[in-house]
């Protein structure tokens, strides 16, 4: 491939769904800054002579296809192309990018594939809009079932149904594997989001596995009153029981910190919060907050969250303040397909190897029974779900021929 076939995608797609403020990327599923990505990639499939198919839950591949249409044995690669808030230009676009790129290094070598090729663009894997991460994939899979989905709703309380209507599409959620032509293997690419291929000083690393994590919605009630005139021994203020728990969640998976490596520890944190009614001179009445909890084995994030939960409980019984607890969403652990792992490095050489603590459509699919791999290309300073987020051209690259590679194995 001439690099110029990355850069030039990687600059047209870099312009879209940028917010100027910030810097950061606001891809939302089902709005008009993610249907310009999906536009762009319809064009990029086009212009490689790629068929596009779609399922009825957002989902889309691009198909490369031997002469003979053949229907089963896709060997798939892709990623997503929605954000968090304010994200970084990597996660998720890096995987499509380099997909395409990776096409265009088989095509440069005269590649005959003998299995059909997928480029999967999967939908609202981020789940910044409707807060259930992997919501494509999860769709697709089974996972998640349409009834289920149908009752999400958005922050500004649309429901998931009109906002894919609104968009002048239609809503036919459901399970969708076929869309992908019965895959032998899915092959996602994606930024290294820690420094883990950074301190082994490797452009190109090979995923073993995903933590199990999840979402928590904690919802601490109390009285809303006037900041001014309600003595301090009055309040039943929900505000300090989140702060603590906060700090309770922070702690706890600090001292989860059993080691420095990848593989162990425990994470904890709370990104968004909401407060009612949210002004300055008054308590809050009701604050609700978000816990994302990530473990290195099931049993340690149920202790994790368990004493998170404890500790809050504990505190609102202090505070006067009630809580209540909702699991919107648990992804169990993934490991990898070691045979597929294996195979791949036969082809590729040695890659380090090493577990993610992020969730991705490439663990939705294995636990649905999809043989999955993951390459992950250097982050120099890990930073991620930021617009900082940055990946070296030069190492870009490695990852385009390292996925060529993969593909070329799995496909002839
Ligand atoms: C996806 O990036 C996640 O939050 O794990
Ligand atoms: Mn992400
Ligand atoms: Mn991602």
């Amino acid at each position: 491939m001439r690099s110029t076939s990355f850069e030039a995608m990687w600059k047209d797609l870099a312009a879209l769904g940028r917010d100027p403020r910030t810097g950061g990327y606001r891809r939302y599923a089902w709005t008009p800054a993610l249907r310009a990505c999906e536009s762009w990639f319809t064009d990029e499939a086009g212009r490689r002579g790629l068929t596009l198919e779609a399922d009825g839950n957002g989902n889309a591949v691009a198909w490369w296809r031997p002469g003979p249409l053949r229907l089963e044995g896709g060997v798939i690669t892709g990623s997503h192309l929605d954000s968090v808030p304010d994200g970084g230009a990597y996660d998720g676009p890096l995987g499509v990018v380099s997909a395409l790129a990776a096409v265009d290094v088989l095509c440069e070598r005269g590649v005959r594939p003998s299995r059909p090729l997928g480029i999967a663009v999967f939908i609202e894997e981020e789940g910044a809009r409707f807060g259930l991460s992997c919501l494509g994939s999860r769709l697709m899979t089974g996972a998640l079932a349409a009834d289920q989905a149908n009752l999400l709703r958005d922050a500004d309380g649309t429901q998931l149904p009109e906002a894919v209507a609104a968009m002048g599409l239609e809503p036919r959620f459901g399970p969708s594997l076929d869309l992908l032509c019965d895959p032998v293997a899915f092959v996602e690419l994606h930024i290294e989001q820690g420094r883990a291929l950074a301190d082994l000083d490797a452009p190109v690393g090979l995923a073993t596995g995903i933590w199990p994590h999840g979402r928590w919605r904690f919802t601490f009630t109390g009285e809303a009153n006037h900041a001014g005139t309600t003595r301090m021994a009055d309040r039943r203020d929900p505000m300090l029981t989140y702060a603590m728990t906060a700090l309770a969640a922070n702690k706890r998976a600090r001292l989860a910190e059993t080691g420095t490596g990848e593989g162990s520890g425990a994470r904890a944190t709370f990104g968004r919060v909401e407060v009612a009614p949210n002004g300055v001179n008054a308590i809050a009445g009701t604050v609700t907050a978000w816990l994302d909890a990530r473990a290195a084995d099931e049993t340690a994030l149920q202790s994790l969250v368990d004493d998170i939960m404890r500790q809050a409980h504990d505190r609102a019984a202090r505070d006067g303040t009630t809580l209540a607890v909702v699991a919107e969403s648990v992804t169990p652990a993934v490991a990898f397909d070691e045979r597929l792992r294996a195979r791949l490095v036969r082809r590729l050489g040695d890659l380090p190897m090493l577990p993610t603590q992020a969730g991705h459509d490439a663990g939705i699919l294995a636990t649905a029974g999809v043989p999955a791999a993951m390459l992950f290309v250097r982050n120099p300073t890990g930073v991620s779900h930021s617009p900082t987020e940055y990946a070296d051209p030069a190492d870009c690259l490695a990852g385009v021929h390292a996925l060529a590679d993969a593909l070329e194995e799995l496909l002839t």
